[in-house]
């Protein structure tokens, strides 16, 4: 059933640039309404033909992604093998470019690309809508990781209606020291709102406007993270990267999904450099990158692109 001797895949990071989080459910889970936005942070992966199923990882911070079965990429691989039948395997090697535990949705990106991979390498040729079915059993964001662009999430975050026309918004990036794991965060916001009535989650219509309207000042002011301050209460650190954010003059600063990683919003590439140099001075993370989006979801490149 191989028909690739080999396969390139590039998936980007997310950044929820509005994350409404409802009361726990009995699953364990919570209702969501986010607006996702796929970001030029990207993990490459290549998968080529095995008899059985191993990842390997590089990059920044690799040592801190699991390599056994629990991987993510593995998982989909696994998934899509069982649902299609196929008896084969697969090796894959990610190269990680989206911050580990970071609240990017890296280990997402790296399913919704093992799924695209391992569709292509085996001549599964699912639709994306099959696909997006086998991503949403494997974690609430490998949906969208495999849809990209910009979308409101809703369900789990799995249920996607895309934002179609929205506008182009550059971010500066800053890594906080550390990890977050995202049910401890998602804990610790109920922990934080037991004793508050929490309204079914819904995205601000200022928010889907300002995206509308193209206008990255009202759409710095209307980013919102119900997780922030379940984050920053886990992570006090956070306060004083914000902040630094804040002062260096972006145009909206915020944690990114369950945190750690902060995201700042700027007008264009060359207020990016400018909050960004002011990032890196405030000492407040310890490391800056830039990135734009809405980029495209999981797909298939050229080895040229990979190691691009
Ligand atoms: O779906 P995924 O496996 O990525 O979720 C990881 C964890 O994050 C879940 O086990 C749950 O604790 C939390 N979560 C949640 N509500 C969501 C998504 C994730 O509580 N909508």
């Amino acid at each position: 059933m191989t028909s690739r001797a080999e396969v390139f895949v590039r998936a980007p990071a997310k950044v929820n640039l509005s994350l409404k989080v409802g009361p726990p459910r009995e699953d364990g889970y919570h209702d969501l309404a986010t607006v996702f936005h796929a970001v030029s942070l990207f993990d490459d992966v290549r998968a080529v033909p095995a008899d059985d199923f191993q990842v390997h990882v590089e990059g920044l911070d690799a040592d801190a992604v699991p390599t056994d079965d629990s991987n993510l990429a593995v998982r989909a691989a696994l998934a899509l093998a069982e649902d299609a039948g196929v008896d084969a395997g697969v090796h894959l090697d990610i190269t990680k470019g989206i911050p580990v535990a970071g609240g990017m949705a890296g280990g997402s990106a790296d399913a919704a690309a093992a799924l695209v991979a391992c569709d292509a390498l085996w001549g599964t040729r699912y639709p994306r809508a099959r696909l997006a079915g086998l991503a949403a059993r494997i974690g609430s964001d490998v949906p969208f990781a495999l849809s990209g662009g910009t979308a409101i999430g809703t369900g789990r975050g799995e249920m996607l209606s895309p934002l179609l026309g929205s506008s182009d918004l550059h971010w500066v990036v800053g890594l906080a020291d550390g990890q977050l794991s995202t049910p401890k965060v998602f804990r610790e916001c109920d922990r934080l709102r037991s004793q508050q009535d929490v309204p079914h989650p819904e995205v601000s219509s200022a928010l889907l406007e300002a995206m509308r309207d193209a206008d990255p000042h009202r759409v710095g002011a209307e980013l919102e993270n119900d997780l922030q301050p379940a984050a920053c209460s886990l992570m006090p650190s956070l306060e004083h990267a914000l902040d630094a954010g804040r002062t260096a003059g972006a145009l909206g600063s915020l944690v990114s999904g369950s945190g750690p990683t902060v995201v700042f919003l700027v007008a264009d590439s060359e207020h990016g450099i400018e909050v960004g140099e002011a990032m890196e001075r405030s000492g407040t993370v310890r490391a800056v990158s830039r990135c734009r989006g809405p980029v495209p979801g999981a797909r298939v490149v050229e080895p040229v692109a990979h190691r691009g």
